[in-house]
Protein backbone atom coordinates (compact mmCIF):
# COMPACT_ATOMS: atom_id res chain seq x y z
CA UNK A 1 0.00 0.00 0.00
CA UNK A 2 2.92 2.38 0.66
CA UNK A 3 4.19 1.75 -2.17
CA UNK A 4 0.85 2.13 -4.11
CA UNK A 5 1.19 5.74 -2.72
CA UNK A 6 4.05 7.00 -3.35
CA UNK A 7 3.44 5.56 -7.14
CA UNK A 8 0.58 7.28 -7.82
CA UNK A 9 1.06 10.40 -5.48
CA UNK A 10 -2.09 9.73 -3.81
CA UNK A 11 -1.17 10.24 -0.10
CA UNK A 12 -3.92 12.48 0.92
CA UNK A 13 -6.18 10.09 0.02
CA UNK A 14 -5.14 7.32 1.48
CA UNK A 15 -4.28 9.26 5.10
CA UNK A 16 -8.17 10.35 5.03
CA UNK A 17 -9.31 6.74 4.57
CA UNK A 18 -6.51 5.58 7.49
CA UNK A 19 -8.02 8.26 9.59
CA UNK A 20 -11.82 7.75 9.42
CA UNK A 21 -11.17 4.29 10.88
CA UNK A 22 -13.56 3.64 13.35
CA UNK A 23 -15.75 6.86 13.11
CA UNK A 24 -12.33 8.97 14.60
CA UNK A 25 -10.92 10.89 12.04
CA UNK A 26 -8.82 14.69 11.53
CA UNK A 27 -8.51 16.23 8.17
CA UNK A 28 -6.28 19.01 7.48
CA UNK A 29 -6.82 21.13 5.09
CA UNK A 30 -2.74 20.35 3.31
CA UNK A 31 -0.53 17.95 4.27
CA UNK A 32 2.77 20.28 4.19
CA UNK A 33 3.32 24.17 3.63
CA UNK A 34 6.21 25.60 2.59
CA UNK A 35 6.67 29.77 4.30
CA UNK A 36 9.54 32.22 4.45
CA UNK A 37 10.88 33.12 8.30
CA UNK A 38 8.90 36.21 9.62
CA UNK A 39 5.39 35.31 7.66
CA UNK A 40 2.54 33.68 8.95
CA UNK A 41 0.77 30.40 8.01
CA UNK A 42 -2.89 29.15 9.10
CA UNK A 43 -3.66 25.56 8.91
CA UNK A 44 -7.03 24.15 9.59
CA UNK A 45 -8.89 20.99 10.16
CA UNK A 46 -11.69 18.84 10.47
CA UNK A 47 -12.96 15.90 12.66
CA UNK A 48 -15.18 13.64 13.44
CA UNK A 49 -15.81 11.39 16.20
CA UNK A 50 -18.12 8.10 16.76
CA UNK A 51 -22.16 9.96 17.42
CA UNK A 52 -23.30 10.43 21.40
CA UNK A 53 -20.11 11.68 22.70
CA UNK A 54 -18.89 15.32 23.65
CA UNK A 55 -15.68 17.29 22.38
CA UNK A 56 -14.54 18.73 25.67
CA UNK A 57 -11.13 20.41 24.53
CA UNK A 58 -9.64 21.06 21.20
CA UNK A 59 -5.78 21.93 21.04
CA UNK A 60 -2.80 21.55 18.51
CA UNK A 61 0.29 19.75 20.00
CA UNK A 62 3.85 20.98 19.85
CA UNK A 63 5.81 18.95 18.32
CA UNK A 64 7.34 17.47 21.46
CA UNK A 65 3.98 15.72 21.26
CA UNK A 66 2.31 16.18 24.91
CA UNK A 67 2.19 20.51 25.30
CA UNK A 68 -0.70 22.24 23.85
CA UNK A 69 1.43 24.69 21.50
CA UNK A 70 -0.33 27.92 22.82
CA UNK A 71 1.58 26.97 26.06
CA UNK A 72 4.87 26.25 24.71
CA UNK A 73 7.55 28.65 25.62
CA UNK A 74 9.19 28.89 21.94
CA UNK A 75 5.94 30.19 20.72
CA UNK A 76 4.85 32.44 23.23
CA UNK A 77 2.80 34.80 21.74
CA UNK A 78 3.04 34.43 18.16
CA UNK A 79 0.03 30.83 18.35
CA UNK A 80 -3.36 31.56 18.03
CA UNK A 81 -6.42 29.28 17.42
CA UNK A 82 -9.34 30.74 15.52
CA UNK A 83 -12.61 29.38 15.39
CA UNK A 84 -11.63 26.65 17.31
CA UNK A 85 -9.59 24.06 14.82
CA UNK A 86 -7.46 26.27 12.77
CA UNK A 87 -3.94 27.12 14.33
CA UNK A 88 -2.05 30.17 12.87
CA UNK A 89 1.37 30.78 13.85
CA UNK A 90 2.59 34.61 13.00
CA UNK A 91 6.65 35.70 12.60
CA UNK A 92 7.41 32.17 11.81
CA UNK A 93 11.09 31.30 12.67
CA UNK A 94 13.19 27.96 10.67
CA UNK A 95 12.70 26.38 14.22
CA UNK A 96 8.98 26.37 13.70
CA UNK A 97 9.71 23.79 10.87
CA UNK A 98 7.68 20.15 11.84
CA UNK A 99 5.26 18.31 12.39
CA UNK A 100 1.99 19.50 13.64
CA UNK A 101 -0.75 17.75 14.83
CA UNK A 102 -4.02 18.52 16.29
CA UNK A 103 -5.62 16.52 19.91
CA UNK A 104 -9.18 16.32 20.36
CA UNK A 105 -10.66 14.87 23.61
CA UNK A 106 -14.18 13.95 24.33
CA UNK A 107 -16.51 13.16 27.51
CA UNK A 108 -15.70 9.27 26.92
CA UNK A 109 -13.10 7.25 29.09
CA UNK A 110 -9.89 7.52 27.02
CA UNK A 111 -11.70 9.63 24.30
CA UNK A 112 -8.69 10.99 23.24
CA UNK A 113 -7.56 11.62 19.52
CA UNK A 114 -4.56 12.74 17.92
CA UNK A 115 -4.83 13.46 13.97
CA UNK A 116 -2.16 11.76 12.55
CA UNK A 117 0.46 12.19 10.19
CA UNK A 118 -0.04 15.89 10.99
CA UNK A 119 0.84 18.43 8.85
CA UNK A 120 4.26 19.35 8.09
CA UNK A 121 5.16 23.07 7.75
CA UNK A 122 9.27 23.93 6.43
CA UNK A 123 10.37 27.15 7.46
CA UNK A 124 12.83 29.08 5.00
CA UNK A 125 14.53 31.87 5.15
CA UNK A 126 13.53 33.58 1.67
CA UNK A 127 15.13 34.32 -1.48
CA UNK A 128 18.43 36.16 -0.05
CA UNK A 129 20.10 38.41 -2.17
CA UNK A 130 17.82 38.10 -5.25
CA UNK A 131 19.42 40.90 -7.69
CA UNK A 132 19.48 42.55 -11.07
CA UNK A 133 22.72 42.98 -12.58
CA UNK A 134 23.12 44.75 -15.47
CA UNK A 135 25.61 43.93 -19.12
CA UNK A 136 27.32 45.43 -20.81
CA UNK A 137 27.60 48.23 -17.82
CA UNK A 138 28.56 51.22 -18.23
CA UNK A 139 26.87 53.89 -20.82
CA UNK A 140 24.19 52.26 -23.14
CA UNK A 141 23.88 53.58 -26.41
CA UNK A 142 20.47 53.43 -28.63
CA UNK A 143 20.78 50.60 -30.84
CA UNK A 144 22.44 48.35 -28.69
CA UNK A 145 21.87 45.19 -27.05
CA UNK A 146 21.25 44.70 -23.15
CA UNK A 147 21.31 42.29 -21.33
CA UNK A 148 19.85 42.04 -17.54
CA UNK A 149 20.46 39.03 -15.16
CA UNK A 150 18.58 38.21 -12.39
CA UNK A 151 20.41 35.86 -9.29
CA UNK A 152 19.15 34.42 -5.93
CA UNK A 153 20.88 32.60 -3.36
CA UNK A 154 17.08 31.14 -2.71
CA UNK A 155 16.69 27.51 -1.38
CA UNK A 156 14.73 25.40 -2.10
CA UNK A 157 15.82 27.12 -5.87
CA UNK A 158 13.73 29.66 -7.76
CA UNK A 159 11.18 27.46 -10.34
CA UNK A 160 10.66 31.29 -11.92
CA UNK A 161 12.21 34.71 -12.71
CA UNK A 162 10.10 37.51 -13.57
CA UNK A 163 11.01 40.91 -15.28
CA UNK A 164 9.19 44.31 -14.25
CA UNK A 165 10.33 48.20 -15.52
CA UNK A 166 8.89 50.33 -12.75
CA UNK A 167 5.88 52.53 -13.75
CA UNK A 168 4.83 49.37 -15.95
CA UNK A 169 2.10 47.58 -14.74
CA UNK A 170 2.55 44.17 -16.45
CA UNK A 171 5.79 42.03 -16.50
CA UNK A 172 7.85 42.38 -19.40
CA UNK A 173 9.77 39.49 -19.82
CA UNK A 174 9.97 36.16 -18.16
CA UNK A 175 13.30 33.96 -17.37
CA UNK A 176 16.48 34.61 -15.79
CA UNK A 177 17.62 36.85 -18.25
CA UNK A 178 16.05 39.55 -20.06
CA UNK A 179 17.88 40.65 -23.30
CA UNK A 180 16.81 43.87 -24.49
CA UNK A 181 18.05 44.16 -28.67
CA UNK A 182 18.44 47.14 -30.48
CA UNK A 183 17.60 49.18 -27.24
CA UNK A 184 15.76 52.47 -27.34
CA UNK A 185 15.77 55.22 -24.95
CA UNK A 186 12.14 54.71 -24.30
CA UNK A 187 13.29 51.86 -22.83
CA UNK A 188 15.28 53.74 -20.02
CA UNK A 189 13.91 53.22 -16.52
CA UNK A 190 13.94 50.96 -13.57
CA UNK A 191 13.92 47.05 -13.90
CA UNK A 192 13.60 44.85 -11.12
CA UNK A 193 13.11 40.78 -11.12
CA UNK A 194 11.23 38.58 -8.77
CA UNK A 195 12.18 35.15 -8.05
CA UNK A 196 10.23 32.67 -7.28
CA UNK A 197 10.13 29.30 -5.53
CA UNK A 198 7.68 26.63 -3.90
CA UNK A 199 7.77 29.07 -0.85
CA UNK A 200 7.12 32.43 -1.91
CA UNK A 201 8.06 35.23 -4.47
CA UNK A 202 10.62 38.16 -3.95
CA UNK A 203 11.50 41.11 -5.63
CA UNK A 204 15.13 42.57 -6.15
CA UNK A 205 15.99 45.85 -5.57
CA UNK A 206 15.98 47.77 -9.23
CA UNK A 207 18.99 48.03 -11.84
CA UNK A 208 18.65 51.62 -13.51
CA UNK A 209 18.93 51.55 -17.57
CA UNK A 210 20.11 54.84 -18.84
CA UNK A 211 20.35 54.98 -23.10
CA UNK A 212 21.47 57.61 -24.77
CA UNK A 213 20.58 58.78 -27.89
CA UNK A 214 23.92 59.11 -29.55
CA UNK A 215 23.02 61.83 -32.07
CA UNK A 216 21.57 64.22 -29.66
CA UNK A 217 24.92 63.56 -27.93
CA UNK A 218 27.05 64.84 -30.97
CA UNK A 219 24.72 67.27 -32.05
CA UNK A 220 25.09 68.84 -28.64
CA UNK A 221 28.61 69.31 -28.66
CA UNK A 222 28.22 71.28 -31.99
C1 LIG B 1 7.00 42.35 -7.30
O1 LIG B 1 6.58 43.43 -8.07
C2 LIG B 1 5.44 43.17 -8.89
C3 LIG B 1 5.16 44.37 -9.73
O2 LIG B 1 5.08 45.54 -8.97
C4 LIG B 1 4.25 42.81 -8.01
O3 LIG B 1 3.14 42.50 -8.80
C5 LIG B 1 4.63 41.61 -7.16
O4 LIG B 1 3.58 41.29 -6.29
C6 LIG B 1 5.89 41.90 -6.38
N1 LIG B 1 6.28 40.69 -5.69
C7 LIG B 1 6.49 40.68 -4.38
C8 LIG B 1 6.91 39.39 -3.82
O5 LIG B 1 6.36 41.67 -3.66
Amino acid sequence: MTKAVHVLGLLQISVAVVLAQNGWEVKYTTQSICAYTGSTVEISCTYTYPSGLTVTSTFWLSPDGVTDLTQDQAYSGRVTYTGGNTLRITDLRTSDSAVYRFRFITDQAGGKYTGQPGFILSVTDGPKNTRATLSPSGEIVEGSLVTLTCSSDANPPVDKYTWYKKKVTSPKASGQSYSIANIRSEDSGEYYCEAENKCGRFNSSSVFVDVHCEYNLLSALN
